[in-house]
């Protein structure tokens, strides 16, 4: 990789293109050797730009070969252009004119996934953020918007199915057992929209009418012999569809939506306009091969790629700084009609759960950015959690919709339309686009008996990020209420925290009261308060607001697992109050109404959320700490929990949330009593289950087998051998059964997942398959941390096998070794060198740079 690729590429550098494109007209002709691409763009010199006076047109392409290209029909010589850098410039154009350009490249090598490339045999294509200019020069930018049609020659009989975006308008026969289509888009779209899929596929189909009265023909294509595993994704589409035209006004606007599901796809699936493709993993489902969860994410995705089609597609992005625009905003969509279709508050839990174990992480280590970055060197690795779920805590959108359809917009034009819209000057919370870091907001209180007053005293500091010392405050709206010492609620506010210091006194207060702070998660922020644990198991037995009694509980356990670490740490005793164990009891018995909300509320805060509280993480004692008080509670409440499993335990598989729910809590149930060294629960619980599940149940599957594989004893092999021999015919549940050995917290889990790498089932150029066994391990709380620091050595040698196939999937998996500051010093050097050895490799993509260098 040349040095000048390693550049950062700045947002106050942004200017309008040079020249524009009306239409592209596509012609792929796809051999088993080389796909040859024709392409016939109508240019126009940009009224708007002040550069393009030069006349001097330039390109991008990638890892294509030009075969020819002519201006107005003219054929160019190589002294007419140059090709250097990644970039076709031609000097000396005319204001209006055509480009033909030939190129060709070799899908069945590109194992980057990006561009043109080939999936079990079929070929398929993802543009977005750079991959058109890997399938032909091109203005590879999204603030270029052109019209398409796309023809696609090949194969009949090995690729019978040829799509792209838009509508089919013509199709024929060739000799040698050829055929060809042309689709044609009547919708301008940026070229990360372009979408293409050739194949032997099956399609289930379905329609939608829309509030409007138009049909609108669904196909979900599949590999065959997969088409019984669509129907979910089919009822979800309409589903999606449904709701946001009921709840945003939005209807789809072409005659046919297609899906594509395909096995390696980089990431989980993408909004092409009409042409949705999609990782198998969030498309295929039955109730024997996939789990509750699997469920529930494919409706969140595949409303997340549908309601794209508003929010990003008919509105883009001027430019890639803006990308929160349409993520941020698509995945705020996809939470409200997860909340609306599912349960309101575990839906919140999992997305705050989300944003604190990932976002959070990432806003307080050496790659925070703000919502809207100002630089970037491989746009790819601002695929974040910052873009996506902390831009998701914003809301608002007709007249955004309305006034910006058909352009490429800014988040600028964003904020501006809510604050027409509202008559509210917002200048304050555009900060929160601009500035990285998360605030904290520190929170002290006074009462006072005799005035009946009670005085909330917050301050708000935002700790400083790379590039970004100071911080102003921001606009942070903060839900709360009050208790009194019975539980009953006595207030209930939105409070508006806009300064550093900010007061606020709440009168006629009878007694001192208990506040309930930072209700439904209303900021993304966190809070400091000295709750006492009497005040804790108050608020988790009574507060009113759900999420609040959720995370009231999760302090709880935090302080108690914070304590038992200082213990372990000092080699003392480790002992639990009872008070938190009758807590957790009376929550148990007197929540049943809602069991999944329930299995929320007694489920211990994960290792990677303790280790966010704690100066230096040490990953052996929040372990012990951890398993010491999961048994402990296993032991106290062992008749509760074996009287509801064996009360729930061989229900027949139905998906609707009220079952949901109740597999949810049965078991979390299971996973308590299996902490206890009981070879008759292991045997009557675990391993029945297990058995008992095996064909039809993949949701009670797992859940057995993932505690049988925490367990030490001869069941455990025979469990994870028996499940890979029933189910090693199916890619998707061979990826849970790596990722479960993967996170396993016995020992030798490290020199299993390098056995697992030379697996028949491992396939190191497959996306799933890595983000099963190698994410998987460097998500493993106690074995990725050794102090031998095998596992980041383990890390980095695999990194480096990734960078020369996809540096996309490489770059993900970096992310681990990024946080080397928070641990002990030793670890820490371990981290160190692992990183540092990556950057001596010589041919490092860009991808894997900008992350190692930014986190040295
Ligand atoms: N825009 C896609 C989404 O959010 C995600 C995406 C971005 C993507 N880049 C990608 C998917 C590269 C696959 C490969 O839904
Ligand atoms: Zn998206």
């Amino acid at each position: 990789m040349k040095d000048q690729h390693m550049h950062p590429v700045y947002l106050h550098d942004y200017q309008v293109p040079d020249y524009l494109i009306d239409t592209i007209d596509l012609e792929f002709d796809l051999t088993e050797e080389y796909a040859t691409v024709k392409s016939h763009l109508v240019v126009k010199r940009n009224p708007e730009s002040t550069t393009a006076k030069n006349n001097t047109l330039t390109l991008q392409g990638e890892a294509i070969e030009l075969q020819s290209i002519a201006l107005n029909g003219k054929p160019l010589s190589a002294a007419h252009y140059q090709i250097a850098g990644g970039l076709l410039t031609i000097p000396s154009v005319p204001e209006n004119f055509t480009l033909d350009i030939q190129t060709r490249m070799k899908p069945q090598e590109n194992t980057a996934l990006s561009g043109l490339y080939k999936s079990s045999g079929n070929y398929c294509t993802q543009c977005e953020a750079q991959g058109f200019r890997r399938i032909t020069y091109f203005l590879d930018r999204p603030d270029v918007m052109a019209r398409y049609t796309t023809k696609i020659i090949a194969d009949e009989k090995h690729y019978p199915v040829l799509l792209s975006n838009g509508n089919l308008i013509q199709s024929g026969k060739l000799a040698n057992g050829r055929h060809w289509v042309k689709w044609e888009d009547p919708f301008k779209k940026p070229s990360y929209l372009f979408a293409l899929v050739a194949g032997n596929l099956e399609f289930l189909e379905d329609e939608f009418i829309t509030m409007s009265g138009r049909r609108v023909v669904l196909r979900i294509y599949v590999e065959t012999g997969n088409q019984d595993k669509a129907g979910h994704a089919m009822q979800a589409v309409k589903k999606a569809m449904r709701w946001d035209e009921e709840k945003f006004g939005r209807e789809y606007d072409l005659d046919i939506y297609m899906i594509v599901a395909v096995s390696d796809f980089n990431m989980g699936a993408m909004e092409n306009k009409g042409l949705n493709i999609f990782n198998t993993k969030y498309i295929l489902a039955k109730p024997e091969s996939a789990t509750d969860l699997d469920y529930i994410h494919i409706e969140s995705v595949i409303a997340h790629e549908y309601f794209h089609n508003w929010s990003g597609n008919r509105v883009t992005c001027r430019d890639w700084f803006q990308l929160s625009l349409k993520e941020g905003l698509t995945i705020f969509r996809d939470q409200s009609f997860t909340a609306d279709t599912t349960s309101r508050t575990v839906a919140r839990i999992a997305d705050v759960n989300d944003l604190r174990n990932s976002q959070f992480i990432e806003d307080s280590g050496p790659l925070a950015h703000p919502v809207r970055p100002d630089s970037y060197i491989e746009i790819n690795n601002f695929y974040t959690s910052t873009i996506y779920n902390k831009g998701a805590f914003r809301r608002g959108m007709d007249l955004y919709f309305t006034r910006h359809d058909g352009h490429a917009a800014t988040i600028e034009d964003f904020v501006a339309a809510h604050e027409e819209a509202s008559g509210i000057e917002l200048s304050q919370l555009r900060l929160w686009y601009n500035q990285a870091g998360t605030p904290l907001l520190e929170v002290h209180d006074h009462y006072d008996a005799s005035s009946q007053t009670y005085k909330l005293k917050i301050k708000q500091v935002c700790p400083p990020t790379p590039g970004q010392p100071n911080k102003k405050p921001m606009h942070i709206p903060l839900l709360m209420g009050l208790l009194d010492q019975s539980g009953k609620e006595v207030a209930s506010q939105l409070l508006h925290v806009t300064h550093s210091e900010n007061e606020f006194v709440f009168d006629h207060i009878k007694s001192k009261p208990i506040p309930s702070l930072l209700r439904q998660f209303s900021a993304p922020v966190k809070v400091k308060y000295q709750y006492s644990d009497v005040d804790l198991a108050l608020l988790f037995q009574h507060d009113t607001d759900l999420f609040n009694r959720w995370e009231a509980g999760q302090k709880y356990a935090v302080n108690l697992i914070l304590r038992l670490i200082d213990a372990y740490q000092h080699k003392k005793q480790l002992s639990i109050p009872d008070e938190f164990t009758a807590a957790f009891q009376h929550v148990f018995r007197t929540m049943q109404q809602d069991k999944w909300l329930l299995a929320e509320m007694l489920t211990l805060p994960s290792e990677k959320y303790i280790s966010e509280q704690m100066a230096v993480v040490d990953v052996d004692a929040i372990h012990a700490a951890r398993e010491f008080l999961l048994k402990h509670i296993a032991l106290r409440l062992k008749d509760d929990f074996a009287k509801f499993y064996r009360e729930n335990a061989d229900a027949t598989y139905l998906f609707n949330m009220e079952e949901v729910g109740k597999r949810c809590l049965k078991n979390l149930c299971l996973s308590y009593l299996m902490t206890l060294d009981d070879k008759h629960i292991h045997e009557e619980f675990g391993m029945r289950q297990f058995k008992n599940a095996l064909s039809n149940n993949m949701t009670d599957t797992i859940a057995a087998l993932r505690c049988l594989s925490n367990v030490e004893n001869s069941q455990r092999e025979q469990a994870l051998s028996g499940f890979y021999h029933h189910w090693k015919h199916d890619a998707l549940v061979v990826d849970k059964w790596f990722a479960l050995q993967a996170s396993s917290k016995l020992p030798g889990t490290l020199s299993h997942v390098k056995k697992l790498m030379h697996h028949e089932a491992f396939d190191i150029k497959n996306p799933n398959k890595v983000y099963a066994l190698i994410g998987a391990f460097g998500n493993n709380p106690v074995h990725f941390h050794a102090k031998s620091g095998e596992g980041y050595q383990f890390l980095a040698e695999t990194i480096v096998q990734l960078n020369a196939l996809n540096p996309q999937i490489a770059a993900r998996m970096v992310t681990p070794l990024t946080q080397w500051k928070r641990y002990d010093k030793d670890r820490q050097v371990l981290m160190r060198n692992q990183l540092e050895s990556l950057l001596g490799n010589k041919n490092l993509s860009k991808d894997v740079f900008e992350l190692v260098t930014k986190s040295l």
